[in-house]
């Protein structure tokens, strides 16, 4: 068995997410019986390295090892709606996005979008992303073989959206099922790829599309679940009315079985505290999005809130309707709104907390602890090397950090996809 050696500073989190940093580090990683390369050991250079004696090592002097990120919530169709204003989110969905997804019954456009998509998320360091697709199943097929290529971590799904919606994206309910079965049958669990269950939203699917994919969700507890739920107070307002009966907006979806573990809402700001219990008692998770909410006026998610609740989150791009690839600009966005957001303003996150929810916390919320997002022994070694002087400005402040909070604040305000060198995919 092979062990490939890398000695560089190394970034991983504890258990309780605490973050471990070892200034002279040492990863060791080896392939499993899969193929799949694997951390055997990581920790200080001085104690581990003794067990390798011999072996050949890849030094990286000046650079950091870190785990590859875990991007929550991205649509891989909306890489050309990003920096579309709107007055909020129901006209951007209209006027910029529904129009730019029409395009994806194109298989020769999915290609292309797909090749880029993952050339970017590869170069600002994201190494697992759960993603929309739309409603066309031959722009899922494109990306899981693409993703498959590149031996990913990956989860997609088939946006399932059968009312309110225009010509060209509006898919018809009963085959919308049938392409979903036959979509998990095609990918879930080849390699490392993973499928999920994606209705858009409440309103754009008819009850009987929903109680569908409840169904669906119910005959494959592994597989995820993808949506969005209360982002925009009039998309709250509509979701009310087309679902009376419900508690909530949230409630909707609980009521067609479509919360439970491997649930994945995006947004969760207009929730109230019965919501919050209902996403904890489900084990549902929010995907955090801040540069989307801040961009499209959505609201500020509450962290507070959340904590009290003890709901699960984590960080997404939320790219179109986010701004930027980038896990830095994520984190410093989720900063700034952990400060500025509702009812508390002066809280905020610490830049390890910050750095967590982007990667063993995205991890957790997916249900893929100690599998990806993180470098502990037993973890898929996908990681990034950053180099902490990519920019002048970066060179200058990092090396004046005093503590790994420092450090770790300092990327995450001033870095961007140049202070990722390299990504490492398992
Ligand atoms: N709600 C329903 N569809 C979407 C979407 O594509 N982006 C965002 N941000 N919210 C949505
Ligand atoms: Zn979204």
């Amino acid at each position: 068995m092979t062990t490939h050696l890398y000695r560089s500073a190394l970034l991983r989190f504890a258990d309780d997410g605490a973050a471990l940093y070892d200034q002279d580090g040492l990863l060791a990683t080896a392939a499993d019986e899969r193929g799949v390369q694997r951390v055997v050991a990581a920790g200080s250079w001085a104690v581990l390295s003794g067990q390798f004696a011999g072996q050949g090592v890849t030094h990286w002097p000046g650079r950091i090892i870190a785990p590859g990120f875990v991007d929550l919530h991205i649509h891989f169709p909306q890489t050309d709606v990003i920096g579309s204003p709107a007055e909020g989110l129901l006209p951007w969905l209209e006027h910029y996005t529904f129009p730019h997804e029409a395009r994806f019954a194109d298989p020769a456009h999915a290609q292309e979008v797909a090749c880029f998509f993952l050339d970017e998320l590869a170069r600002n360091g994201v190494t697992t992303a759960l993603t929309f697709a739309t409603s066309h199943p031959g722009g899922v097929d494109a990306l899981m073989r693409e993703a498959q290529a590149r031996r990913l971590r990956l989860i997609a799904g088939k946006v399932l959206q059968d009312r309110h919606s225009p010509d060209g994206v509006r898919d018809q309910t009963e085959q919308s099922l049938l392409d979903t079965e036959a979509l998990i049958g095609r990918w879930h669990g080849q390699g490392r790829l993973g499928y999920a269950i994606t209705p858009r939203f409440a309103p754009t699917s008819t009850p009987a599309q929903l109680a569908g994919a409840g169904e669906i969700a119910a005959r494959h507890p592994d597989v995820w679940i993808q949506s969005h739920v209360a982002e925009n107070l009039d998309e709250v307002r509509w979701a009310r009315e087309l679902f009376p009966t419900s508690r909530s907006y949230l409630g909707v979806y609980g009521d067609f079985g479509l919360l439970r573990e491997r649930a994945i809402y995006a947004h969760c700001i207009h929730l109230d505290d019965a919501d919050r219990a209902l996403m904890r008692d489900t084990g549902a998770a929010a995907a955090v999005s801040p540069t989307s909410n801040l961009f499209l006026g959505s609201g500020f998610f509450d962290y507070v809130a959340a904590d009290r609740a003890g709901m699960a989150y984590g960080l997404a791009s939320d790219v179109g309707g986010g701004t930027s690839f980038s896990p830095f600009r994520t984190m410093l966005a989720a900063y700034y709104v952990g400060r500025e957001g509702q009812a508390k303003p002066g809280v905020s996150l610490t830049p390890e907390q910050l750095w967590w929810q982007h990667t063993a916390g995205a991890a957790k919320a997916l249900g893929l602890q100690g599998v990806v997002g993180n470098l502990q022994p037993g973890c898929e070694a996908d990681f990034v090397v950053m180099n902490p002087a990519a920019t002048p400005l970066l060179a200058r402040r990092t090396q004046a950090a005093q503590s790994l909070a420092e450090l770790l604040f300092a990327m995450i305000v001033l870095g961007d996809d140049r202070l990722i060198e390299r990504t490492v995919i398992a």
